[in-house]
C-alpha cells in the first residue's frame, strides 16, 4: 500500500489556500454557534461509542475548532492544515506553553501526507471535502494514513433544501447523478457529492461505511426569524435538530457525517529513523515519511531530510512544514 501516489492533473489537486488575502478562518464562525453546536453533538455522541484512540489525525483541521475535544478522546492528536494563519491560530491557542507530545501541527496537503501508511488509529475530517477536486485521490491519500477509524464529513448534492429549490424550479431530479456537483466561483471552487459515489468508492478503498448523522440540519436558521425570536426558539431548533441528525440520515443535512470502520485494520507503518528530532516530535517521527517520494526521513532540532531524494522540510515555533515544493 505504501505506494507513491499518481500524478494528478494539478488543476484537479489545486489547493484552496486560505491564507489569501488575508482570511482568518475564525471570522467564519462568528453568529455561527448553533452550526457548532449541531457538529460538536455529533462528534460528543461518537466519542461515547467508539475506544479512545492512540494516534487521532485531524485532516484540514484549521485552526483545531474541534481539537479540544478530541485530546479528551486521544493520547495524541495530530493537526495537518495547508494554511500557516489556521496554523497559527491554532499554536497560539492550544499549545500556550508550547509543544508537549499530545499535540503536533503539521503544514501539509492532503492530497501528498507526510504519514506513513496505517500512521493513526482515528482520523477526523470535517468541513473539508467540498475543497477537494479530486476527491477519489483524495479520500485514497487521507485513508492511506489511518488504520482502522475514520469520521467523515460529506457535503452532499440532494438534501432536503436542494431539492427544495430544484422543484421550485420545476427541477424534479436534482443532483442524482454520480458525480461531484461544482458549486461557487471559479476562483474560489467547492464540490458537494453523490452520497453514494462517496461511499462505494471508499467500499473499493476497504472502507465499510454508515450514516453516523445529518448534520446542520436547519442551516442558518438564525437569519430566517427576526432577531426577538432567535432566542426563544433556540431550544426548539435544538430539539428539531438531534431529531434530524437521526431521522435525516441521508437525505436531510447538507453535511452527512459517515462512520467508516476499516474492512482489514492496517497496522501502523512504524519505522524508527536513524537520526531522531529532539523533544516531543520524536513522538511522531516514527509515523512519517517524505510526502514528495515516501522516502525516510533523518531529523534534526529545526528540519528533516529525506535520505531519498534530499527534499527538507522544516520547521517554524511549533509548526512543521511538510509541504512539498
Ligand atoms: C472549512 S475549513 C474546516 C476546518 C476544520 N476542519 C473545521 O471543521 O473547523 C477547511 C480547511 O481545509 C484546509 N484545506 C483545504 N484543502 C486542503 C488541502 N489540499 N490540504 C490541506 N488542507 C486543506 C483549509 O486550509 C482549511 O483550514
Amino acid at each position: 500500500m505504501q505506494s507513491q501516489l499518481p500524478a494528478t492533473d494539478e488543476t484537479r489537486t489545486q489547493v484552496a489556500n486560505y491564507d489569501e488575502d488575508q482570511y482568518d478562518y475564525r471570522d467564519f464562525w462568528a453568529g455561527r454557534d448553533y452550526e457548532h453546536w449541531a457538529e460538536t453533538r455529533v462528534l460528543r455522541r461518537l466519542f461515547t461509542r467508539t475506544p479512545r484512540a492512540e494516534w487521532l489525525v485531524d485532516l484540514g483541521g484549521g485552526f483545531g475548532r474541534h481539537i479540544p475535544l478530541y485530546q479528551a478522546h486521544a493520547a495524541h492528536v495530530v493537526l495537518v492544515d495547508y494554511s500557516w494563519t489556521n496554523l497559527a491560530n491554532a499554536e497560539r491557542a492550544l499549545m500556550p506553553h508550547g509543544a508537549d507530545g499530545s499535540l503536533f501541527l503539521i503544514r501539509g496537503n492532503l492530497y501528498h501526507l507526510p504519514f506513513r501508511d496505517g500512521a493513526f488509529d482515528l482520523g477526523m475530517t470535517t468541513r473539508v471535502i467540498h475543497h477537494l477536486k479530486a476527491i477519489d485521490e483524495a479520500l485514497d491519500e487521507m485513508g492511506r494514513t489511518i488504520g482502522s477509524r475514520w469520521l467523515l464529513d460529506v457535503p452532499i448534492k440532494t438534501h432536503l433544501l436542494a431539492r427544495a429549490r430544484g422543484l421550485a424550479h420545476g427541477r424534479v431530479r436534482v443532483g442524482r447523478d454520480r458525480g461531484p456537483n461544482a458549486i461557487g466561483t471559479a476562483d474560489t471552487p467547492f464540490y458537494n457529492f453523490h452520497l453514494g459515489a462517496i461511499r462505494e468508492r471508499l467500499r473499493q478503498l476497504g472502507w465499510s461505511s454508515t450514516i453516523f448523522a445529518s448534520v446542520n440540519n436547519f442551516r442558518r436558521w438564525e437569519r430566517a426569524v427576526p432577531g426577538r425570536l432567535a432566542r426563544p426558539l433556540r431550544p426548539v431548533v435544538h430539539g428539531l435538530e438531534m431529531a434530524a441528525q437521526r431521522v435525516g440520515r441521508g437525505w436531510w443535512g447538507p453535511a452527512q457525517f459517515l462512520w467508516l470502520v476499516r474492512t482489514s485494520p492496517l497496522a501502523a507503518r512504524v519505522a524508527v529513523p536513524t537520526a531522531l528530532p529532539a523533544g516531543p516530535m520524536a513522538l511522531l517521527a516514527p509515523r512519517m515519511m517524505c510526502p514528495a517520494c515516501h522516502g525516510d526521513l533523518e531529523w534534526s532540532a529545526d528540519a528533516a531530510r529525506c535520505v531519498a531524494c534530499q527534499g527538507t522540510y522544516g520547521r517554524k515555533g511549533a509548526i512543521w512544514d511538510f509541504v512539498v515544493g
